[in-house]
């Protein structure tokens, strides 16, 4: 199951999911890099790029649990994807929210359920609110979000937590216990320039597609000198398919959501009592590997 908020990396992210071995049996669009209305129709659109209308899709929260939306453009420009131009998918509209559909297919599932979440986890939350015995039929939450270090929104937030960082809070105390993608971990999987060309090598109609989201996110990341872009929805997805790709350590994991300042830091205490553990936290990742998989993937299209 993949919940997200497309995006240009969550773009790249899905493209790669696609193309994996696994059974995705439903995916959600949230509010987070665009408005949920532009998430849910590039969720759409780009399970039909991949050939998969067959999937489901369905549209989430439109904003948050407790603080308003502010969108922001930038990162991912106004479309979500950069300006890339996609066909519009023919799938029948699904008409049930997110976290409705969500918790009706885990309440449905015969076998625990991978779930992946690439954008703020309003979503989740709300499912599990519905009902909170849910927590039971997921294997495995892997949530790109938050960081052990520095953030990107604020000196202390990463984005997808600092959207919804009351989402974060009731997830981590749901009883699943989540694996954390942070950005000390998606910082060390940017795109070099060889990367770059062998993405530019691949003349189809998802290769042209995904020239145009990097181009955008490679300039982006230019002007705001931030290094090589980083594929942090991608590595949340490969390693949830392959867990191996992540090295984790357990933790307590808690977010700040009363301060101004650091509203939706993430605390991450490694020191805590194996029994206080609630999180598996990502500390490193093959990060060539990553690369290489995302790339095989959007080749094979
Ligand atoms: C996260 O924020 C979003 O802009 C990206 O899609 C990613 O999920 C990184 O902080
Ligand atoms: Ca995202």
């Amino acid at each position: 199951m993949f919940d997200g908020d497309p995006g240009i990396d969550d773009a790249l992210a899905i493209l790669t999911l696609l193309r994996e071995p696994v059974d995705v049996v439903a995916m959600s669009a949230v509010v987070g890099n665009v408005p949920v209305e532009t998430g849910f129709r590039n969720l759409r659109d780009l399970a039909a790029l991949a050939g998969r209308e067959d999937i489901p899709v369905f549209r989430g929260a439109e904003r948050p649990l407790v603080r308003d939306y502010v969108f922001d453009p930038t990162v991912h420009g106004v479309d979500g994807l950069g300006g890339a131009q996609i066909a519009e998918s023919r799938a029948p509209m699904q008409r049930e929210h997110a976290a409705v559909a969500i918790a009706r297919v885990l309440a449905a599932a015969a076998d625990p359920v991978t779930w992946i979440a690439t954008g703020p986890l309003t979503n989740v939350a709300l499912a599990l609110d519905l009902d909170p015995s849910l927590a039971r039929k997921v294997r495995r939450l892997v949530v790109m979000g938050g960081s052990t270090l520095r953030g990107n929104v604020t000196p202390a937030a990463e984005f997808n937590v600092y959207v919804d960082a009351e989402a974060w809070r009731a997830v981590l105390g749901s009883g699943i216990r989540p694996i954390m993608v942070g950005l000390n971990v998606t910082h060390m999987v940017g795109m070099g320039d060889e990367d770059f060309a062998e993405a530019e090598a691949i003349h189809t109609t998802v290769g042209r597609a995904t020239r145009v989201m990097l181009d955008y996110y490679r300039r982006v990341y230019e002007e705001g000198e931030w290094g090589e872009p980083k594929l942090h929805d991608v590595v949340a997805v490969l390693g949830a398919i392959s867990p191996e790709l992540l090295e984790t350590r357990a933790a307590l994991v808690d977010v700040e959501t009363g301060s101004q300042l650091t509203y939706g830091m993430t605390v991450v205490d490694d020191h805590a009592p194996a029994e206080r553990c609630n999180c598996d936290v990502a500390v490193d990742v093959d990060a060539a590997a990553v690369r290489r998989r995302m790339l095989q993937a959007l080749r094979s299209y």
